[in-house]
C-alpha cells in the first residue's frame, strides 16, 4: 500500500525535514504517526499525495511510484485517498454539503446519490443538522468534522488524517477515532498523524515515531503482529 525507500525531503538547503525514511504500511492496517512539532509528520503525508516531491528516494503508493507520477495521473491518485488536512482546507464559499460532495460531483454522481452519501457521512460525524451552513458559521471542531466527512465520503482505499482530533473535545475525539476504526475494519488503510499520546495508548495500533525528520521508532502493540 505505502512504501518509502530511503526518502529525503528538504524545503531548503539547510536542513532535511525528512531524512532517510524507509517504511512500509500494509493494506488494511491502522498506523499512528507521531513526533514533536516539526518532526516531519505533515511532510510525510504530503509526499504520499504528491503535494510535495522527495529530493531523494522512492515512494510507492498502491504500487505507483508517486514521485515520478505524470502530472495527469495525480488527480486519480488523490481520488483514491481521503485526506483530513491539518488546516481543514474547506472552501469558504461553499456549504457543508457542497464541500463534502465536491469530489462526487466531479466524478459524475447525480444529486440524489450525492445527497444520500453526504447525509450518511454527516450523520456519522454528527453534523447532519449543519448541511446548509458555511464553514465560517461552524466551530473549529465542527469544521474539522466536515473535513473528516469529506475525506471518507467516497470510500477511499487510504485515509490520511493530520491531527484530526486537535480541535475536538475528548468525547468527540473518541467518537472520531472509533469512526476511523470502523472505516479501517471495512478495509480502508488508515494513517493518522497525532501528538495525542493518550489516544495512541488507548488504541492499540502500530506507532511510527519521527524525530527531527528521522524515523526513530516503529512499534507494534503488544500481542499483535498483524498490523505491519
Ligand atoms: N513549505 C515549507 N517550506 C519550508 N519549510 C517547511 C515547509 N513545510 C514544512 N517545513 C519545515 O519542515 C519541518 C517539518 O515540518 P512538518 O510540517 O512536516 O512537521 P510536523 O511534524 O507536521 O509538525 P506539527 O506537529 O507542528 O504539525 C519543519 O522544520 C518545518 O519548518
Ligand atoms: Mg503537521
Amino acid at each position: 500500500m505505502i512504501r518509502f525507500y530511503h526518502v529525503f525531503k528538504s524545503y531548503n538547503r539547510d536542513a532535511y525535514s525528512l531524512s532517510d525514511v524507509s517504511l512500509s504500511v500494509r493494506p488494511g492496517s491502522f498506523v499512528f504517526l507521531t513526533g514533536a512539532s516539526g518532526a516531519g509528520k505533515t511532510t510525510l503525508l504530503k509526499l504520499i499525495i504528491r503535494e510535495e516531491v522527495p529530493n531523494k528516494g522512492q515512494i510507492l503508493v498502491n504500487g505507483q511510484n508517486v514521485a515520478s507520477l505524470p502530472v495527469t495521473k495525480i488527480p486519480r491518485l488523490r481520488r483514491s485517498i481521503g485526506v483530513v488536512f491539518q488546516d481543514f482546507k474547506l472552501i469558504r464559499t461553499k456549504t457543508v454539503f457542497e464541500n463534502v460532495t465536491f469530489v462526487l460531483k466531479t466524478l459524475g454522481f447525480d444529486l440524489k446519490e450525492r445527497r444520500r452519501k453526504a447525509f450518511s457521512v454527516l450523520k456519522q460525524v454528527g453534523l447532519q443538522h449543519k448541511t446548509h451552513c458555511y464553514p465560517l458559521q461552524l466551530s473549529g471542531g465542527e469544521q474539522q468534522r466536515v473535513a473528516i466527512a469529506r475525506a471518507i465520503v467516497n470510500d477511499p482505499v487510504l485515509l490520511l488524517a493530520d491531527e484530526p482530533t486537535g480541535n475536538l473535545d475528548p468525547d468527540m475525539a473518541n467518537e472520531i477515532m472509533n469512526l476511523f476504526s470502523k472505516i479501517n475494519m471495512h478495509g480502508t488503510t488508515v494513517l493518522v498523524a497525532t501528538h495525542d499520546r493518550d489516544m495512541i495508548q488507548r488504541m492499540s495500533h502500530r506507532v511510527i515515531t519521527l524525530h527531527q525528520g528521522r524515523l526513530v521508532h516503529d512499534t507494534l502493540p503488544q500481542g499483535r503482529l498483524d498490523s505491519h
